[in-house]
């Protein structure tokens, strides 16, 4: 699979943001400090998932799983792998601001799996998404895996423009999607 690494075209220099990055092209800032009154919770149950998925499926789809429905998809993650869950400590915002899920449960495969992941509108843009994706990085490279895996949309910009701002690289593609691979190998910075 060819590295297409710098496909998409929407990342914070090009917007002439300043940024930070380590000799392997990760930002540097990631993983210090926290969104405020924003703390993480793991492996919600089944119910909340649903809960959660079905309060935003106009928002997100979990493409890989629309022929098992939303509660199969809950019940498949709850069962096989893992959710982390961004809680909201204010009382007028709904509870769970976003959640990272994904297949951490393989690791003689090499790479864990995000499977869904996704931030409610009016929490985006305060890092929340890093905060998911450090606590997920930490806990593959915990359980030993080499690296982190997802596919994207080719049509997400946001998406694609979290995943390369965050050092994701692309590392295949299909018609509709990238597949892209962040190496825990050497990237020893998030999680703090
Ligand atoms: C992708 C998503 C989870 C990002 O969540 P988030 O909490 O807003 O992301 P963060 O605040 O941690 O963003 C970190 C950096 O990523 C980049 N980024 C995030 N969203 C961006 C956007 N819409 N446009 C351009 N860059 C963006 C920025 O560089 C940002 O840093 P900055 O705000 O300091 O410039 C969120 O946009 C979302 O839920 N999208 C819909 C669901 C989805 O598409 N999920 C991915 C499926 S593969």
């Amino acid at each position: 699979m060819r590295n297409t690494q710098g496909i998409g075209g929407n990342n914070r220099l090009e917007h002439g943001l300043a940024t930070t990055r380590n000799a392997d092209g990760r930002h540097a800032d990631s993983g210090c400090g926290s969104p405020q009154g924003i703390r993480l919770i793991l492996d919600l149950n089944s119910d909340g998932l649903q809960e959660y998925l079905s309060s935003v499926v106009d928002d997100f789809n979990p493409a890989a799983s629309t022929d098992l429905g939303i509660r199969g998809y809950a019940d498949k993650l709850t069962r096989l792998g893992r959710t982390i869950a961004a809680v909201s400590d204010s009382p007028d915002t709904r509870r769970i601001a976003g959640i990272l899920a994904g297949y951490f449960n393989s690791p003689e495969q090499g790479f864990s799996y995000v499977s869904a992941f996704h931030v409610r509108r009016p929490f985006r843009r305060m890092h929340i998404g890093r905060m998911l994706m450090d606590k997920a990085m930490e806990i593959s490279r915990a359980a030993g895996f080499r690296s982190l895996r997802l596919k994207v949309d080719k049509s997400n910009d946001a998406g694609i423009s979290f995943y390369e701002w965050y050092g994701f690289t692309k590392i295949g593609e299909n018609a509709k999607q990238f597949e892209m691979d962040f190496n825990l190998i050497g990237n020893l910075n998030d999680g703090m």
